[in-house]
C-alpha cells in the first residue's frame, strides 16, 4: 500500500474535521468530493466570486446522502476576519485554497487581488493559528519562480516576481514562514503548476488554457495561442493535486513542516503539443468536430516562457507519488468536459 491509500484508510478509521477555503472552485470542490468519499467532515467557506453553485450540485450527485451531510457551507469572505475565526472553529486541518487566481486578472486589478490573496491569505493564518489547527496547508504557486531561468524548477531557487498575482503567492509564503518563527505555527506551502481537471471553469476571460480550449473545440470557435506555441508548462492532474493536499496535511514527518512543495510531474508540455493532444482526444468522443489549426497572436504579459517541476522534496518528504501523468489525466477530463460541455 502507498503512503498515500495508506492515509485514506486512517482517516476512514478515525475521521478528521477539514477546512477547505475556495470550496466552490475548481481545487477546493474536487477537494470536498475526495474528502467526503472518504467519510470526512467538512466545513467549507467560498463567497461565489469565482466559484459556483454547480460545482456543489456535481460533488452532491457524486457522494453518498450521508456523506454529504458531514458538509457544512458558509458562504461568506477571507477579508473579513470574524468569518475567518468563525470557520477555523473545531477544525484539525485547513486546506486554504480561496483566492483570485491568473496573472492577466491581477495586471488588470492588482488591488482586488491583493486584497484577497494577501490580506485574506493573512486573516486565514491568524485565525487558524489562533484555532490551534493542526496543520495550515495553502495554495502556493509555481509563479514564485518568476524570473529564475533554472529548469526543473527546484523549491530554494527562487527569482523576482513577473507579475501582482505571483508577488500575492510569493508574499503568502513569506508570511507562513514568519509564524512559524514568531509563533511556531505550522503549515505547508503548495505550489501548484499548472492544474487541470473536472470542474475546471472554461467561462470567462481568465479561464485556464485547458478548459478554455476544450470550451472552444467542441463549439467550432477559434483556439487562440499567445505566442509561437513552444511556451510549455508542467500540467498537473487534479488527483496528484488532492494526494498531495491529504499528504500534507496529515505528514506525522516533523521535517515536512513549514516547507513549500512542487506540485506537477516534472514533465514539460508546449502549448503546441498540447492543442494536439486536446483535439485528438476530443475527435475521438465527437467525431463530427472538425479539425482546426489554432491562431497565434503576441506573447501575454507577465507570463513564464518554461516551466517544470523537480518533485523530489515531495517524493521524499511527503511521501507524494502522482498517479496521473498528462495523457492519463487528459483522458479523464476530456471524458467530464464532453459529458458537461455538449
Ligand atoms: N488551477 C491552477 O492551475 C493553480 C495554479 C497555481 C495556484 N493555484 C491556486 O490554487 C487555488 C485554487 O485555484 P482554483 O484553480 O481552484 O481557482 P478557482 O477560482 O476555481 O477557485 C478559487 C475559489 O476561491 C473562492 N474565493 C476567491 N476569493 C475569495 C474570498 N475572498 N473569500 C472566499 N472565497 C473566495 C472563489 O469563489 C473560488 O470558489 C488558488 O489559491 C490559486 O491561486 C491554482
Amino acid at each position: 500500500m502507498n503512503k498515500y491509500d495508506e492515509t485514506l484508510s486512517e482517516l476512514a478509521a478515525k475521521p478528521k474535521t477539514w477546512l477547505i477555503t475556495g470550496v466552490a472552485g475548481f481545487i477546493g470542490s474536487n477537494l470536498l468530493e475526495t474528502l467526503l468519499a472518504a467519510n470526512q467532515k467538512v466545513i467549507g467557506l467560498d463567497n461565489f466570486s469565482t466559484g459556483h453553485q454547480h460545482n456543489f450540485d456535481q460533488v452532491n450527485e457524486l457522494v453518498s446522502a450521508e456523506q454529504w451531510n458531514n458538509f457544512i457551507f458558509i458562504e461568506g469572505d477571507i477579508r473579513n476576519p470574524e468569518t475567518c475565526v468563525k470557520a477555523c472553529s473545531g477544525v484539525d486541518y485547513v486546506l486554504h485554497q480561496a483566492a483570485l487566481g491568473s496573472v492577466p486578472r491581477s495586471i488588470e486589478d492588482p488591488i482586488t487581488t491583493n486584497e484577497n490573496n494577501i490580506s485574506g491569505f493573512l486573516n486565514m493564518l491568524v485565525a487558524a493559528k489562533d484555532a490551534r489547527v493542526q496543520r495550515f496547508v495553502y495554495a502556493a504557486s509555481s509563479s514564485t519562480y518568476g524570473d529564475h531561468p533554472d529548469l526543473p524548477k527546484e523549491e530554494d531557487k527562487i527569482g523576482s516576481p513577473l507579475s501582482p498575482y505571483a508577488v500575492t503567492k510569493l508574499v503568502n509564503e513569506l508570511y507562513a514562514e514568519v509564524f512559524e518563527k514568531t509563533y511556531g505555527f505550522k503549515s505547508i506551502g503548495l505550489r501548484y503548476f499548472n492544474i487541470f481537471g473536472q470542474r475546471q471553469d472554461p467561462q470567462g476571460a481568465y479561464a485556464a488554457v485547458i478548459p478554455k480550449w476544450v470550451a472552444s473545440l467542441l463549439k467550432g470557435e477559434e483556439v487562440y495561442i499567445n505566442g509561437d506555441g513552444e511556451t510549455s508548462r508542467d500540467f498537473c492532474y487534479i488527483k496528484n493535486v488532492m494526494q498531495i493536499n491529504i499528504l500534507a496535511a496529515t505528514t506525522d514527518n516533523e521535517g515536512a513542516s513549514n516547507q513549500v512543495y512542487n506540485v506537477a510531474l516534472n514533465h514539460r508540455t508546449s502549448l503546441n503539443e498540447l492543442f494536439h493532444f486536446i483535439q485528438d482526444k476530443l475527435r475521438a468522443r465527437v467525431p463530427e468536430l472538425k479539425e482546426m489549426e489554432p491562431v497565434y497572436r503576441n506573447f501575454r504579459a507577465g507570463d513564464v516562457r518554461h516551466s517544470q517541476a523537480n518533485i523530489s522534496k515531495a517524493e521524499e518528504l511527503l511521501g507524494y507519488q502522482p498517479t496521473h501523468v498528462i495523457d492519463a489525466g487528459l483522458e479523464e477530463a476530456m471524458d467530464w468536459y464532453v459529458q458537461d460541455l455538449t
